[in-house]
């Protein structure tokens, strides 16, 4: 199968399953590739080596006031992205990722209360860079499908969990082109499904849209020369 490089996000509350679905979609996608193309599976916080000190310091540590918490989740990102997401992306790559600025809108801007000053943050931290699909796993909050081994993060956001639930539905109705709303709460392979229709759809348009776009414009626009300019 032939598909282009392409950016996809996992996002949704704590053991909704985002992890293996991002497994089950590289392994699809790198067979699928044959070796073509490559697929880089990597998460927020601490897809990069100063990333695993950051989410060491957000986890592990004492109280973390929740602006310093916003600011950690942040510099995680910038470095992420700047040095291994477009990266990737410019050479080609696929990309899966597990977490992005949509974790930091819901967990520190809703759940901790900070607003919508989080969501600026990460745009600043990012260049404004946006995924080619978000996939929101979406289930019904319950606390006994979560790990017992919590830290210190999950403990205070079980409490908000249906909060949160309702603030990944929310970022995904604001912009539905870009996002996929898929129900977790089945078997994994089920949802595996529903997952890759999202994003072989995703991809096809993505694939037309660049087709088109080396096909250069049908009829070329006359030429304007700028009159009076020095
Ligand atoms: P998570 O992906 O759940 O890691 P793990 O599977 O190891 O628990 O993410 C860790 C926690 O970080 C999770 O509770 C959500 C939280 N988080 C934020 O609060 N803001 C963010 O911007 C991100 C990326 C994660």
């Amino acid at each position: 199968m032939v598909f282009p490089g392409f950016w996809v996000v996992f996002e949704g509350a704590d053991g909704v399953g985002k992890t293996t679905q991002v497994d089950l979609l590289a392994a699809y996608l790198r067979s699928a590739a044959g070796g073509a193309r490559e697929v880089i599976v990597t998460r927020e916080p601490g897809g990069t080596p100063l990333g695993v000190e950051l989410r060491q310091a957000i986890m592990h540590g004492d109280h973390v006031a929740p602006r310093a918490e916003a600011l950690l989740y942040a510099a995680d990102r910038a470095h992420h992205i700047a040095t291994k997401v477009r990266p990737a992306l410019a050479q080609g790559a696929v990309v899966l990722q597990d977490r992005y600025l949509d974790s930091s809108v819901v967990y520190q801007g809703g759940a901790r209360g900070l607003g919508d000053e989080v969501e600026r943050i990460s745009m600043w931290a990012t260049e404004d860079l946006l995924p080619d699909l978000t996939v929101v796993l979406d289930m019904e909050p319950d606390p006994a499908r979560m790990s017992r081994d919590l830290d210190r993060v999950e403990r205070e956001t079980i409490a908000k969990a249906a909060q949160m639930r309702e603030g990944f539905l929310a970022r995904a109705a604001l912009a539905p082109e870009r996002y996929a709303v898929v129900d977790a709460a089945r078997p994994r392979e089920a949802v595996h499904v529903d997952v890759l229709d999202a994003v072989l759809r995703i991809v096809a348009a993505k694939a037309a849209r660049e087709a088109d776009a080396a096909a250069g414009p049908a009829h070329e626009a006359p030429r304007i020369e700028p009159w009076g300019t020095p």
